[in-house]
């Protein structure tokens, strides 16, 4: 599923982001090697990106193996 449309960001590329360290929009951008273009993307990315993190994430805050 694409999360991005304008750079074709997958739900795939956000998790492999995520598991790189990115904490944001930006980063996953940035880890993607492309640029926001019209921005309408970045609710939508943060939200993928505070569920992969969550899912990585154990309830005691260490990360999950
Ligand atoms: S949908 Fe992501 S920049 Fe347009």
């Amino acid at each position: 599923m694409y999360v991005c449309v304008c750079r074709g960001i997958s739900d795939n590329h956000v998790k492999e982001a995520v598991n790189d360290g990115a904490q944001t929009p930006k980063c996953v951008f940035r880890s993607c090697g492309k640029k926001p273009k019209c921005g309408k993307c970045i609710s939508h990315l943060s939200d993928h990106i505070e569920a992969h993190a969550g899912a990585r994430i154990s309830p005691m805050g260490v990360a999950a193996e």
